[in-house]
């Protein structure tokens, strides 16, 4: 017997991120291919009439797994019973902007959206935010939904993922070896450029990454600033914003959040005070998941070197967080 359809919610549906995410949802890349979706879009009143067309073209797929789609530009259709809630909808930063700059132009949205999802979706909702800046819009939208109730504080996810595929990607090439050989790799903190990339636990086939890169300038002065600078790149090359590699970021995401992982994997999620972070703050930490729930790597020694590059994307998480206060 074929298993009930999950709702998925999908906001900025209309957008580029969107246009590279939902297709790959309805074919059955997130959470199965035996698991039926129903997909329901989110995005501004301009933007119903290409969400039209692009409900029109995953019609044109006739993807097996795809059980219903609608679009709407109210939060609470959109929301309603949804399983998961991935909220990409939100303005990108152009050439030169750094992605707390968005805080007031997108920080708004996560008030509604957070109180839409606590009164509308189903109580065990996962939500992801994918809009920038990530952590702290998702620090938004959980405040708000925690005033209603309802739903899990827990499940109020900031995406971190692409920082840590850039990583992989990255260290598998100054190795030479391929990214499936590589195991725990860490991204701690914000999704902007304190992150820190932390692969001092990595492996690769079981030998430890540090020794094999054994280069201690090289992760200080290369590494660290490339994979933290890579959105910006990618503004400079491409004239826009990541949206394929964002997009199959929030797929792995939501996808190890639901069917597990093997090992762990960087999520971005409310501490619980786990080395040092205060409760609340979304911050990146290595993370395992089973059964649908999802567990932060405990009992990591932390060096002199981690601890000050964790103190500096702590400290600027807590003054984003200070920056939204009138807005909670
Ligand atoms: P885009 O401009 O192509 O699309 C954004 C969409 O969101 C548009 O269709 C817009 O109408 C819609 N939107 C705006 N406000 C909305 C609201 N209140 N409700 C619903 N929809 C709304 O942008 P994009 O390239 O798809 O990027 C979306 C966001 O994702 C940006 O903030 C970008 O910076 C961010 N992003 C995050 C990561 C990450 O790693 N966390 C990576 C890439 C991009
Ligand atoms: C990225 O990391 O590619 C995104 O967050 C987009 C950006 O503004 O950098």
């Amino acid at each position: 017997m074929s298993k009930a359809p999950v709702r998925v919610a999908v906001t900025g549906a209309a957008g580029q991120i969107g246009y590279a995410l939902l297709f790959r949802i309805a074919s059955g890349e997130m959470l199965g291919k035996d698991q039926p979706v129903i997909l329901q879009l989110l995005d501004l009143p301009q933007a119903q009439k290409a969400c039209q067309g692009v409900i029109m073209e995953l019609d044109d797929c006739a993807f097996p797994l795809l059980a219903g789609v609608f679009a709407t530009d109210n939060p609470d259709v959109a929301f309603k019973d949804a399983d998961i809630c991935m909220l990409v909808g939100a303005r990108p930063r152009g050439p030169g902007m750094e992605r707390a700059e968005l805080l007031s132009a997108n920080g708004a949205i996560f008030t509604v959206q957070g109180k839409s999802i606590a009164e509308n979706a189903k109580e065990d909702v996962k939500v992801l935010v994918v809009g920038n800046p990530a952590n702290t819009n998702a620090y938004i939208a959980r405040k708000s939904a925690m005033k209603v109730g309802r739903t899990n504080p827990a499940n109020y996810h900031g995406m971190l993922r692409l920082d840590h595929n850039r990583a992989l990607s990255m260290a598998a090439a100054k190795i030479g070896r391929p990214v499936s050989s590589l195991r725990k790799m860490a991204v701690w903190g914000n999704h902007s450029p304190t992150m820190y990339t932390d692969y001092r636990n990595a492996t690769s086939n079981g030998d430890s990454v540090k020794a094999l890169i054994n280069d201690a300038a090289w992760n200080n002065d290369v590494f660290l600033p490339t994979v933290a600078k890579r959105g910006a790149a990618i503004i400079e090359a491409r004239g826009l914003s990541s949206a394929a590699s964002a997009a199959n970021a929030a797929i792995c995401h939501v996808r190890d959040w639901v069917l597990g992982t093997e090992d762990w994997v960087t999520m971005g999620v409310p501490s619980d005070g786990s080395y040092g972070v205060p409760e609340g703050i979304i911050f990146g930490f290595p993370c395992e998941c089973k059964n649908g729930s999802y567990k932060i790597i405990q009992g990591l020694e932390i060096d002199a070197y981690s601890q000050e590059k964790i103190a500096k994307t702590l400290k600027e998480l807590q003054e984003e967080a200070d920056a939204v206060k009138s807005m909670l």
